[in-house]
Parts: structure tokens; C-alpha cells; sequence
């Protein structure tokens, strides 16, 4: 007799003798039905115990949160809501759960709470099915990109470069802290740091699957990376993952293409493969407006939202644009902007983005053709001398979920916007050679991953679509 899981149980619509399945309990009521979950789906099979014929004391061990191993008789059920359950004929406990002692108890907890027990939290309904979905969406992914003839690359974590130039950089470093190397002038060398470099925690791997791009002609990486920045919101972590694909002989525009397609593919995934967790969470969410005024409620419920998304064609704006759209506007005849865009050229706040494409586009936006000196050194000089071709895609509720670019290739422009940015070319000698050595149009972008997942499963917080969250405030486990 094989163990099933709880999902090929549920499935099953035919009566079977003698089933066995392994779990976690949920909740244990009258003394008679187990509702037993194991993590295979977001449903827990109810197992139904005469309770005259077992001991008294094995009862009193079936608490929540204990781990039993179960064996029945599967048949239909006479409850509401589930098709068959589990006659139990035998009960064994594999591990206690101090009932008094457990942190998830049978009742709503806050996420703060949880997040303070994220060892536990996956055992919950929510949490299960957002780590479903995470998972569910890594594997599309990969598909997505196996499927297209992209090539996976892995690249460095430790790295000697500042991909980004912004200087967030965690520092990786070898150097005894009682007894580090100084300089002449007496400062600590970090120079040394790694055996004789300066090196840190990758922030992209955009540099290193650009080289790839030069000889594979289709990449992609999907990995950790790692922003020093002290951003205590919902939508900052300081450890994520990114996916980053690098086409060559691809540009801006064939970029946006990608992108969109790409999006596009990954949900209609989950929309498919992951129902029962998203009608689950798409019914907290309602549950969860029901207390606040209509006018604040969300005008599609989460469903509704993904396919609005994988239906209909991304809106795409220049920034200048936009920003003739944000300076002509006003987005609440109460609530202006905090920050006013007085002229072209101006960085975008997260308000102004999400103005965009909350309120003016109602969609998900591409904003492309930045001005250059609000954007990275790699981008691609437009004629005109002033904007790159860059890309943000910003979805609503999310705000900015992904940047790219098409790269500069030529040499000689690159070396000039590396040395206004003082950028010393000995650093990126590999990177120059690219365009030294058969230097082609090539483009890419990088994908947050926290913030898709946070589009596809509603929830608010990055903390919360991220197994063990890393925050300035947030370092345990
Ligand atoms: O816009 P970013 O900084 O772009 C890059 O790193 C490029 N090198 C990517 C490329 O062209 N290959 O970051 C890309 C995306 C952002 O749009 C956002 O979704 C996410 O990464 N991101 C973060 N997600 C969570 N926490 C943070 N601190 C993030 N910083 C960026
Ligand atoms: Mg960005």
C-alpha cells in the first residue's frame, strides 16, 4: 500500500480500501473528524475517527500542528464542501504538537505575527498557497525560456563589478576585522578583501549574461541578488530574485516584445495549473475588503486581474510623454503629488508611476526612452543625445516590475559615459571587449521576482511572497 497525497485523494471519485496518507493536523474536532493537510493542495482531507475504538490517549496526542500517519477506508463524504473523506481504521502519531505551546493556532493570526514564525508559517492556508505559487511560477519560467531556445547561465554571486553603478553593494570580504591591511594613509584597504580584490554581492547579473549573449545569442539567469539599500517598503528586499534575459541582435523594441510575451506566458501558467490556490486567495482578498467602503475596494477581484493582464496589450509611453501626461494632471483635486515634476528630466516617484497606471492607463504601462542621466551607463544613446533606450514596466498595485535596455554596443560612446561616471575601464576590461570583438545590437531586461509573485498571488507585502524575508528588519533564520 503506497502513501497518497492529499490531492490525489481528492481527486480520486471512486471509493478505495485501505488508503494511507501523512500529514499535519489542522484541526481536530468532537473528537471525531481530522482535518488533515499535507501540503500537496490547499484542501485538507477530513479523516473520520470512531472514536470507541481507539485509546483515550492517542486521541488526546491528535492536536494541531502534530504529524499522524493515517489509514482508511476512502469514501464519499457526507460533508459540505468535499467529495470524499478518509474512515480512519488506523492512527499513528509520528510527532507531537504541544497544543498549548503552538504557535499557529486553529484562528486567524496577523502576518506580522506570522513573519515572526515564518519556520511555521508555510503550514497556513495562505502561505501555502503563495509558496504554491512561487514555485508554480519558477517552473514556468524556465519553461517559458526552455521552450523559446534560451540558454540558462548561471553567474557569479561574489563579483568585483557594480553592475548598476548605484553603489548598493553588500561587501564581500576575507579580511581579519581586529588586524585588516591599511592603506598608506592608515584606512582599512579594502582593496584586500577577497584575496587581493575588492569584491561584493552581485546586484545583477546583467554584465556577465551579456558575454553569454555575445556567443549564445539567448540567455537568461535566475538567481539571488543582493541590493544594500535601507528601504524599509513593501516592495524593497535586501536579498531577491531576479530573472534577467539577454538576447543579442535583439532591440528596445524587440525587448518590450519579449517582455510582454513572457509576462503574459507565466501567468496564463498559474492560471491554469494553480486554480484552487488562486480562487483561495482571490476569496481572502474579498473576504478581507468586505470591511471597507465600496470606493475602496478593488474594482476586479485577483482572478480577473491576471487574465485582464494576459488578454490585453501592455500601453506603450516615452517618458516625455508621460511626463507631459503628469505635469497637465491632477491626480485628486484634494491630494496632489508630493513630488511635482517641474520639468522634463526629472526622475519618476513610485506616485507618479503608479498614477500611470492606476489611474491614467488603467493597465500595465512599458516607459521607455529615458533621459540618460537618470539611467544606468550600459544604455543604448538614442540619436537625439539625450534619452537611452531604456524600458520600466510598471503593472498597478506593483509599481515598477521590471528595467531594461538595449545595451550600448559601441565602443567608443561607452568609454565616454564610462568616463564622465568615472568609471575606470580597467574594472570592465571584459565588458569593453564585447564591444571590441564583434560588438552587435543586444538588449535585455530583469524581471523582480518578489514582484511578480506579490501580482499573482495579492499580496501586499514582499515580506510575504519570499520564504525567509531579508530586510533591515527582517534577518532571522
Ligand atoms: O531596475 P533594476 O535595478 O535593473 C537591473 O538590475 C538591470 N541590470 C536588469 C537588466 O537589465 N538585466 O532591477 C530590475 C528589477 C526591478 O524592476 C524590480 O522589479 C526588481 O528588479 N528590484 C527589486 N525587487 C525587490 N527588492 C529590491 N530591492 C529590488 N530592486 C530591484
Ligand atoms: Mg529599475
Amino acid at each position: 500500500m503506497t502513501t497518497k497525497t492529499v490531492a490525489e485523494l481528492l481527486s480520486q471519485d471512486v471509493t478505495l480500501q485501505d488508503v494511507t496518507v501523512k500529514g499535519w493536523v489542522r484541526t481536530f474536532r468532537a473528537n471525531r473528524f481530522i482535518a488533515l493537510n499535507d501540503g500537496s493542495t490547499i484542501n485538507n482531507i477530513q479523516c473520520v475517527v470512531d472514536f470507541e475504538n481507539f485509546d483515550e490517549a492517542l486521541l488526546k496526542r491528535i492536536t494541531t500542528g502534530a504529524a499522524v500517519h493515517i489509514t482508511g477506508e476512502l469514501v464519499e463524504s457526507q460533508g459540505k464542501g468535499q467529495s470524499v473523506e478518509i474512515q480512519v481504521k488506523a492512527l499513528e502519531v509520528l510527532g507531537d504538537s504541544d497544543a498549548e505551546t503552538y504557535p499557529i493556532q486553529p484562528k486567524k493570526h496577523t502576518f506580522e505575527f506570522l513573519r515572526e514564525n515564518a519556520h511555521l508559517r508555510t503550514r497556513t492556508s495562505t502561505f501555502s498557497a503563495v509558496m504554491r505559487l512561487r514555485s508554480s511560477l519558477s517552473f514556468a519560467i524556465h519553461k517559458y525560456f526552455n521552450e523559446n531556445g534560451f540558454y540558462y547561465m548561471h553567474t557569479p554571486i561574489i563579483t568585483g563589478s557594480d553592475a548598476e553603478g548605484a553603489g548598493e553593494m553588500f561587501r564581500v570580504s576575507t579580511l581579519d576585522p581586529k588586524n585588516p591591511p591599511l592603506t598608506e594613509d592608515g584606512d582599512v584597504n579594502y582593496k584586500e578583501d577577497f584575496f587581493g580584490k575588492e569584491t561584493n554581492l552581485t546586484v545583477s547579473g546583467q554584465l556577465e549574461a551579456e558575454t553569454f549573449a555575445m556567443s549564445l545569442g539567448k540567455v537568461y539567469t535566475f538567481g539571488p541578488t543582493f541590493r544594500a539599500e535601507n528601504s524599509n517598503t513593501s516592495r524593497h528586499l535586501a536579498e531577491f530574485w531576479m530573472i534577467e534575459p539577454e538576447v543579442a541582435f535583439m532591440d528596445l523594441a524587440g525587448n518590450m516584445d519579449l517582455a510582454e510575451d513572457f509576462m503574459k506566458s507565466v501567468l496564463s501558467y498559474v492560471l491554469e495549473n494553480n486554480k484552487e490556490d488562486l480562487e483561495f486567495l482571490d476569496k481572502r482578498l474579498q473576504d478581507a475588503e468586505k470591511s471597507l467602503p465600496q470606493a475602496e475596494r478593488s474594482p476586479m477581484n485577483l482572478i480577473d486581474k491576471i487574465k485582464f493582464v494576459v488578454e490585453n496589450n501592455f500601453k506603450r509611453v516615452s517618458y516625455t510623454e508621460a511626463i507631459d501626461i503628469l505635469r497637465n494632471c491632477k491626480p485628486n483635486k484634494k491630494k496632489k503629488f508630493k513630488y511635482i515634476i517641474e520639468e522634463w528630466g526629472a526622475d519618476l516617484q513610485s506616485e507618479h508611476e503608479r498614477y500611470l497606471v492606476e489611474k491614467h492607463f488603467k493597465c500595465p504601462v512599458i516607459l521607455f526612452d529615458y533621459p540618460a542621466n537618470i539611467k544606468a551607463f550600459y544604455m543604448r544613446l538614442n540619436e537625439d543625445g539625450k534619452t537611452v533606450r531604456a524600458m520600466d514596466i510598471l503593472f498597478p498595485g506593483i509599481g515598477e516590475m521590471v528595467g531594461g535596455s538595449q545595451r550600448e554596443e559601441r565602443l567608443d560612446v561607452l568609454k565616454e559615459k564610462m568616463k564622465a561616471l568615472d568609471i575606470p575601464e580597467e574594472e570592465l576590461w571584459w565588458y569593453l571587449d564585447l564591444r571590441k570583438y564583434g560588438t552587435a545590437v543586444h538588449s535585455g531586461f530583469g524581471l523582480g521576482f518578489e514582484r511578480l509573485v506579490m501580482f499573482a498571488t495579492g499580496m501586499g507585502n514582499i515580506r510575504d511572497v519570499i520564504p525567509y524575508p531579508r530586510t533591515p528588519q527582517n534577518a532571522e533564520f
